[in-house]
């Protein structure tokens, strides 16, 4: 159990992805056991400008609650004033990106740039607890770049800045995704801080959330890549912690009956048109590994509406 504030969790989330955790995929991860989902990011300035196309990104359901809303930002006085505008926006947690490693987010000095400067940090941090109720936590990487992996400098800072849960990425920016993540920089920051910590990077499976709070002392899991396609992950991973229970894989029919009702409520929410557009990448996740995937993969990145879509999934149902 972690307690962030006023909020108890049991602590297996599910991370914030751009593109993909909007809310309709927060809502089937919470529904299938992740205790804590996160927005994706959404730029304070946008927010303060009142533009008009963060009001998708703000938007939450009840059934996904608690949730997180990220906020990506450098400007301790825009990223206060921006979260006092949503304060009364229902959600339950307001998280500072400090890992996003794009170019042009880095080169603005937002997200993991964030980390060349651990003042800056803790200055941010205080100024958004401040202006708000909410608690206020963290994402952050092990570093910037090699060589300079401050990840424990970093969370100290936005300790001393108020922040009350820190999750930490076991990469530096210059990893980006890629090759393995260190653990070891986590167990490092659950070692140095008081507030409780989130451990991030390549949990794919229930054995993996496992290792990772065995190997770091964490106080919860962050999933992000290993729920694409797979928000049964969640309910897997709390089965196995309890009490070593390996929950089987999905078949191929719920897959494709997640995918269509994922399909359903996108469409409810953004739309047809945005909403086949936006599923294209869902259903190649949750297609993954099905017998001649690529070829009808091809297909639904051409379907336009939900019966070509429904059409072309259906051919796999048994
Ligand atoms: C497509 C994609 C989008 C992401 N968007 C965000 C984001 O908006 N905010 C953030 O803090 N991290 C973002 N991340 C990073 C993830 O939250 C997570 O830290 C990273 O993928 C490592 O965890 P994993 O190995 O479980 O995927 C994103 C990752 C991916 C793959």
């Amino acid at each position: 159990m972690i307690e962030i504030g006023n909020l108890k969790i049991n602590g297996v989330v599910l991370g914030p992805m751009a593109g993909v955790t909007d809310m309709v995929f927060r809502v089937l991860c919470r529904e299938n056991g992740a205790d804590l989902v996160y927005t994706e990011m959404v730029s304070a300035k946008a927010i303060t400008y009142n533009n008009k196309n963060t009001k998708e990104l703000l938007t939450t359901d009840e059934n996904e609650k608690p949730v997180a809303l990220q906020l990506f930002g450098n400007e301790p006085q825009v990223m206060a004033e921006a979260a006092a505008m949503i304060e009364g926006y229902d959600f339950d947690m307001l998280d500072i990106n400090m890992g996003c490693p794009v170019p042009k987010i880095v080169n603005n000095g937002e997200g993991a740039a964030l980390m060349k400067n651990p003042a800056l940090i803790e200055d941010i941090v205080s100024a958004v607890s401040h202006a708000t109720k909410k608690p206020v936590s963290v994402k952050i990487r092990k570093g910037f770049e090699e060589g300079e992996e401050n990840a424990v400098e970093c969370a100290l800072a936005a300790e001393a800045g108020g922040a009350k849960v820190i999750a930490v990425h076991g990469r530096t920016r210059e990893d980006y995704y890629f090759g393995q993540a260190d653990w070891d920089c986590i167990r490092k920051v659950k070692e140095a801080v008081k507030v409780p910590v989130i451990g991030n990077g390549d949990i794919y499976t229930p054995q993996d959330a496992e290792r990772m709070l065995n190997e770091t002392g964490v106080d919860g899991i962050m999933v992000a890549r290993g729920a694409q396609g797979n928000p049964w992950i969640f309910n897997r991973i709390n089965a196995y912690l309890k009490d070593g229970t390996l929950l089987p894989e999905p078949t191929i029919n719920e897959r494709i009956q997640m995918a269509l009702r994922h399909a359903r409520m996108e469409i409810d929410f953004k739309g047809e048109y945005i909403g086949i557009r936006e599923m294209r990448r869902h259903v190649a996740w949750y297609m993954a590994g099905f017998p001649g995937a690529s070829k009808v993969r091809d297909k639904v990145n051409l379907a336009e509406n939900y019966e070509a879509l429904e059409k072309l999934l259906n051919i796999y149902l048994q």
